[in-house]
């Protein structure tokens, strides 16, 4: 098969992380005879640095006419420390999903059992846990207007918005994966409270008696914070709104041990974007410490949604548990008397030797 992807680093240590990502599916195309051709884009505060804007029209051409986007991370302290900064990295993020129409952000959470000691939780309570998060992508805060600041700077607005549209086409696509997996979808939200959640129930409430072989439960978002803590292992697809997303997926990496091994999929309308759910780390940029493993895992992540190649996704997170089984981490998820691996070190000489084993 040919694939023909578009490649993103972006900042921090977004090329880092994206370049062992990158080694590992150059591995695998050779091993199974794909032929792989892949091109570099500017986005976030490098291509501001660069061109001004943090996604230019010629990343945008790029990532339309590929099969499918690797995207690093995004985000610079340059522009966290100042908020008022006209443009900012982030910006061209939502840019890109809002271009792409990439409306469903699809984020696995599952345990690895040598990472079962790293997560805060009890073994108990997490070996075993598998579900998947289905963020609702480009609507909600992130996007809804008016959003801004009165003349005398003292008040500020952001506004949440959404269609039945937009409601129905992520929870059609949930209940498509709930039937590829143990059949139960939640749908969270704060319904009590918010008016755009109780178009969202509504809405759920109708479309769930298309499904009657799927099992659909309700759950306010605080509460689900507190049980995708509590009992994770009840969760088989949650589907929520975009800012709860965010927020309750990076809760949710607790589970799996660290942020730095959750991978996720993007995908809408036009190209799929596959992107660690970490940010750009600019803390450990350039020092070769960044786990890659969560950009790997995305790769894995591309092979099976953007190609339909499961085996070859499947090897990539074999290795992936390999390579921890036998030790070769990073800081982040190294034991206490364990080898700190490098980035490079974890997957040059360990993940792409296995994959071509
Ligand atoms: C994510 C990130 C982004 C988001 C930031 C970098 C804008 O946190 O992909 O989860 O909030 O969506
Ligand atoms: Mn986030």
């Amino acid at each position: 098969m040919k694939l023909n992807i578009a490649v993103l680093p972006g900042d921090g240590i977004g090329p880092e992380i994206i370049g062992q990502a990158l080694r590992v599916t150059e591995a695998i195309c050779e091993k199974f005879g794909h032929e792989l051709s892949y091109e570099y884009g500017v986005v976030g505060a490098t291509a501001i640095d660069q061109v001004g804007n943090p996604y230019p029209d010629g990343t945008h051409e790029l990532c339309m006419s590929s099969d499918a986007v690797l995207f690093g991370a995004i985000g610079d302290p340059k522009y966290d420390n100042n908020p008022s900064a006209k443009v900012r990295p982030e910006q061209g993020l939502l840019a890109m999903r809002k271009k792409l129409g990439l409306y469903a952000n699809i984020r696995p959470v599952s345990t690895f059992p040598s990472l079962i000691h790293k997560s805060p939780l009890r073994a108990d309570l997490v070996d075993g846990a598998d579900f998947m998060c289905i963020r609702e992508l480009t609507g909600g805060l992130y996007f809804g207007r008016p959003q801004g600041r009165s003349e005398d700077g003292d008040t500020a607005y952001d506004t949440c918005v959404y269609t039945r549209e937009e409601v129905e086409r992520i929870l059609h696509l949930s209940y498509k994966y709930a039937r590829m997996r143990r059949k139960k979808v939640t749908v969270v939200d704060k319904a009590n409270v918010l008016c755009t959640s109780r178009l969202w129930r509504q809405v759920a409430q109708e479309i769930e008696k298309q499904y009657p072989d799927v099992e659909t439960e309700y759950m306010f978002v605080d509460n689900a914070a507190m049980q995708i803590i509590q009992w994770p292992k009840r969760f088989d697809v949650l589907v929520t709104e975009n800012l709860f997303g965010d927020i309750l997926t990076d809760e949710a990496s607790v589970i799996t041990g660290s942020l730095g091994m959750l991978p996720s999929a993007s995908i809408g309308i036009h190209t799929s974007v596959f992107e660690p759910i970490h940010g750009s780390y600019p803390q450990a940029a350039g020092k070769n410490i960044a786990n890659p493993l969560a950009t790997i895992l995305s790769a894995a992540l591309m092979f099976e949604y953007a190609f339909d190649l499961h085996e070859e996704g499947a090897l990539i997170r074999q290795a992936v548990a390999a390579s921890m089984d036998a030790g070769v981490v990073t800081e982040d998820i190294a034991s206490k008397d364990g080898v700190k691996h490098s980035t490079s070190e974890v997957v040059g000489d360990w993940i792409v030797d296995y994959v071509k084993k």
